[in-house]
């Protein structure tokens, strides 16, 4: 194994972040896998301290990191003078232009909704649409507008990451497997025909250089309404910006809810893993929150250094990637379950189920 540790910048954040985040620093110290740890500050609480919810140090560090594992912010819903959502920032600074979100059931754990065998991914753009940040308002604050920027460079290389990733999982499924590859091509095309227009017309024409993958397109109403009632029928959905946060919190019910939503932000160059959900202020400082999510990304970082890691380094990251995922459909079936999952068990404990069956099965 390497010598030289992989650099893992840690940013708990505000709320549970900071309870979730070390839960899933646990459990990669406990894999052994040479990674150093460095902590910065960011979010609501570091604003009120420092007057920056995203210090240039931080921005600093998560340049020079191989990979960042952020808990949550809380943001304020009243416009805070200087107050700028530093998730959104750092996926713009850092580029990280593909938002990846897996979604799988697990029929034993799907509570009160209906088992299904869901295995889909919810490819977001990460960087532009309507979280450009182009608000403004007019008329002495009687019209408020906002801007809806689509590029066709953006629109392109998402859909190309949208395609990769569906031809490589039906790769990994078996060369034969069944269902096919497909790609889901989700816009509202037919109102918002210039903005959506664009990203349909460069997605259709990157679908072209994938023939082994089926393409559809959907409008986005149509996309949420079957996520809620036909999720099996999809397996990567590519999207613009609001409209992949709207559906992949919509997707996320069917695995279990946003307690074990993970997501990964990539780009050419860097790459941050951060649980879906957010700061959670009304179970925050209680010791109850749900850790899979954010165990759940480490799962997805040790895959991305993996990729980029010499052989040897890859394989042992690959297997305890694999023995981490492994870790929590267990424990998502079996337990101990925090109350968001029905249970009474408490951070800690799910933690440290997680640990032990990774390191002894
Ligand atoms: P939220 O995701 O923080 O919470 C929604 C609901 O789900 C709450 O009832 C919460 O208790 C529950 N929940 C979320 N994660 C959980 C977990 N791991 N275990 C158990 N229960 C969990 O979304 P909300 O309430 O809309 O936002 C709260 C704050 O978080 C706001 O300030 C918002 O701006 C921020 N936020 C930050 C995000 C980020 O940092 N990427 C994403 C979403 C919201
Ligand atoms: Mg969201």
């Amino acid at each position: 194994m390497s010598v030289t540790p992989y650099t893992i910048l840690v940013i708990p954040g505000d709320g549970i972040g900071r309870e979730v985040i070390p839960a899933a620093v646990s459990v990669l110290q406990a894999t052994g896998l040479p990674l150093r740890f460095v902590e910065a500050d960011a979010g609501w609480e570091c604003f009120q301290r420092q007057g920056d919810a995203l210090p240039p140090a931080t921005l600093e560090a998560a340049r020079a990191a191989d990979a960042v594992l952020f808990g949550a912010v809380a943001s304020p819903s009243h416009p805070v003078v200087g107050y700028r959502s530093p998730i959104v920032r750092l996926r713009r600074e850092l580029d990280l232009y593909a938002n990846i979100r897996p979604v799988y059931d697990d029929p034993a754990a799907a509570g009160n909704l209906q088992a299904r065998r869901v295995d889909l991914v919810v490819v977001r753009e990460n960087t532009e649409g309507l979280y450009a940040g182009r608000e403004r308002v007019e008329d002495g604050g009687a019209t408020a507008i906002a801007e809806r920027v689509i590029t066709r460079r953006a629109s392109e290389r998402i859909a190309r990451v949208a395609f990769e990733l569906a031809r490589n999982r039906r790769i990994a499924r078996g060369e034969d497997s069944t269902p096919p590859a497909r790609v889901t091509i989700v816009h509202k095309a037919n109102i918002l025909r210039e903005t959506c227009g664009l990203f349909r017309t460069a997605a259709l024409e990157i679908a072209q250089a994938y023939p082994d993958v089926q393409v559809e397109e959907m409008l986005v109403d149509t996309c949420a309404l079957q996520i809620a009632t036909r999720p099996e029928r999809f397996d990567v959905i590519v999207t613009t910006n609001l409209f992949g946060d709207i559906l992949s919190d919509v997707a996320c019910a069917w695995g279990g809810g946003l307690g074990l939503a993970s997501s990964a932000n990539l780009g050419e160059r860097h790459a941050l893993f951060e649980p879906v959900h957010g700061a959670a202020p009304d179970i925050a400082g209680k010791g109850i929150a749900n850790p899979l999510a954010a165990i759940g990304c480490t799962a997805l970082l040790l895959a991305y250094l993996a990729r980029r890691a010499s052989p040897e380094d890859a394989s042992d990251m690959n297997a305890w990637s694999t023995r981490i995922q492994r870790a929590i459909r267990h424990i998502r079936t079996a337990g101990p379950h925090t109350p968001d999952l029905g249970g009474n068990a408490v951070t800690s404990q799910m933690t440290d189920a997680v640990i032990t069956h990774m390191l002894t099965t």
